[in-house]
């Protein structure tokens, strides 16, 4: 485990990477987001790396972005210039090596947009998936507004994206985003092997039609920032803050 809370494995032409903050239910800092983006650089230049897999630690995928964070950046504080999380969003967007993911329990704001970047995904029947932007005074992020009602339709994207509500492992496989529920145990062995088959196809033919299959990425780029100008607007706004601060407060009274 490293200091950045970030922890890249590499096996059988597999980058696995897994978010290791147990203690704040593994919520992403800029620090966390820079080490992802470098690691998924790094692999996508790496012939030895044909796929990329996103793990879950100690029962958890993600609690989404770090709400002090946000609160930083609110009362402007934050990292300035090219923030991590936009390196991250943008690697995503870039990659030519398929991802995908294995969710055991939350996967909270980006821990759910990153399944519409993923090309397959896994879950556990413990797996909960919530964006809960609008209750935060956000936007949805990660071209999500682009990716879910393509996914799911626009209703279903509607109420996890605006209305914020849970969706469970069964939801999300009904909803398109999740390929199969698999008992926590063999949850990363399943997600690897799926990885790592995917990871020893033919590499050339892959890049090529998963391109076909995603199309390309300027459309996914060019949501992604608009979405990320309202967002760094709405981290500004009084909703924004009122809820950040409401958050960080609520275990005081
Ligand atoms: N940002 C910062 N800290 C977070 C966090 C986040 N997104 N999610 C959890 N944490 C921290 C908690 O503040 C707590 O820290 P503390 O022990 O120092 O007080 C610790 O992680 C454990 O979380 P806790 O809330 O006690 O656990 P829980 O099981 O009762 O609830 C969640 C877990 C994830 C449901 C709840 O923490 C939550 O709603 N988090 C915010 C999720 C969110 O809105 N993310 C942003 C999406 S855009």
């Amino acid at each position: 485990m490293s200091d950045t809370h970030v922890s890249v494995e590499r096996r059988e032409g597999v980058q696995i990477l897994r978010l290791t903050r147990p203690e704040k239910k593994n919520a992403l800092t800029d620090a966390m987001y820079n080490a992802l983006a470098d690691a998924m650089v790094a692999a996508e230049a790496d012939d030895a790396i044909g796929a990329h897999l996103f793990a879950s630690f100690q029962g958890v995928f993600t609690a989404g972005n770090d709400i002090a964070d946000f609160l930083a950046q609110a009362t402007g504080g934050g990292p300035q210039g090219l923030r991590g999380v936009m390196r991250f969003l943008e690697a995503q967007a870039q990659a030519e090596k398929p991802m995908v993911a294995a969710v055991d329990g939350l996967a909270i704001g980006i821990g759910t947009t990153l399944m519409f970047q993923c090309d397959m995904a896994f879950a556990s029947p413990e797996a909960y998936f919530k964006a809960p932007f609008i209750d935060l005074g956000l936007v949805p992020e990660n071209a999500s507004s682009l990716l879910a009602p393509r996914i799911m339709g626009h209703a279903r994207a509607f109420e996890l994206l605006c209305l914020g509500e849970g969706f469970s492992a069964e939801r999300a496989l009904q909803a398109g985003f999740v390929n199969a529920v698999v008992p926590s145990a063999e949850l990363d062995a399943h997600a690897f092997g799926v990885a790592a088959r995917l990871a020893a196809k033919p590499r050339e033919a892959m890049k090529l039609s998963r391109a076909l299959l995603r199309g390309a990425p300027d459309e996914r780029l060019a949501v992604m920032r608009r979405e990320g100008a309202l967002f760094a607007e709405r981290l500004q706004s009084e909703e924004a803050r009122a809820a950040f601060m409401a958050f960080m407060s609520r275990k005081a009274g």
